[in-house]
């Protein structure tokens, strides 16, 4: 990673707010972005698409390995089956031993000559980018974090109830937690921002509290003694 690149790690559980924050963050830093769930999404998405069974390591292990974002083209990556195979093939090492590369690359030399990237996951912060300039991890309370999931899957299909997406977002979040594979956990050394009682503008403010600090204090140390 060349020193004087800017990494922002966001870290949370499914629906904390992280995907949003993240992309404005980006846009307002300056920073490329990288949504880490899209590629264990897509690599689930390719599995179903295939009729191949997420729970096959093998077959899970050669497509994440052949792996890029150009399958995706027009996939439709944000459906709950789709969320729930991601999650099976996450706790593979195999598969994550295969996108680990992209994603160290991804941060280390950006898209488009920017400075630095955020990336937002469940592990950026303790495996994918363990040195990153400041490191955030994005939470609110499981009933909060179903409503908003809900209300956005409503928008494409009313038959999905809330009842199944808390379900199934407690599931996720047990299996993303609990597995032996970079489980989902905030680093010693992230900030702690809980989403539950903030809209999307306060919980901006607080982030850039944190990194304003952080980027301060690296500026700082970049500089020469007298
Ligand atoms: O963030 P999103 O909900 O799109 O991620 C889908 C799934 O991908 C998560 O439930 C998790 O199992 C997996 N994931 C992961 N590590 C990451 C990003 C996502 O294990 N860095």
């Amino acid at each position: 990673m060349k020193s004087d690149n800017i990494i922002i790690a966001v870290d949370g559980p499914a629906a904390s707010g992280k995907g949003t924050l993240s992309r404005r963050l980006a846009s307002f830093y300056g920073l490329a972005y990288l949504d880490t769930g899209s590629l264990y999404r897509g690599v689930g998405w390719v599995m179903l698409s295939r009729g191949l069974s997420p729970r096959d390591v093998e077959d899970a292990e050669a497509t994440a390995k052949a792996f890029t974002l150009e399958q995706l083209d027009g996939a439709d990556i944000r459906t709950p089956d789709v969320g729930r195979a991601a999650s099976v093939v996450a706790a593979l090492p195999e598969v994550r031993d295969a996108l680990l590369e992209f994603q160290r690359s991804f941060a280390a030399s950006p898209p488009n000559g920017l400075k630095g990237a955020v990336l937002d996951g469940r592990d950026i912060g303790t495996v994918v980018c363990p040195d990153a300039t400041v490191k955030l991890f994005i939470d609110a309370a499981v009933e909060v974090r179903a409503e908003r999931r809900w209300k956005e899957l409503n928008e494409r299909d009313s038959s999905v109830s809330y009842e199944q997406v808390l379900e199934d977002i407690k599931r996720r979040d047990k299996r993303d937690s609990t597995r032996e594979a970079a489980p989902m956990k905030a680093a010693q050394d992230a900030h702690l921002i809980d989403t539950s009682m903030l809209d999307i503008d306060a919980a901006f403010t607080a982030v850039r509290r944190e990194i304003d600090k952080a980027l301060m204090k690296s500026a700082m140390e970049g500089q020469p003694t007298a």
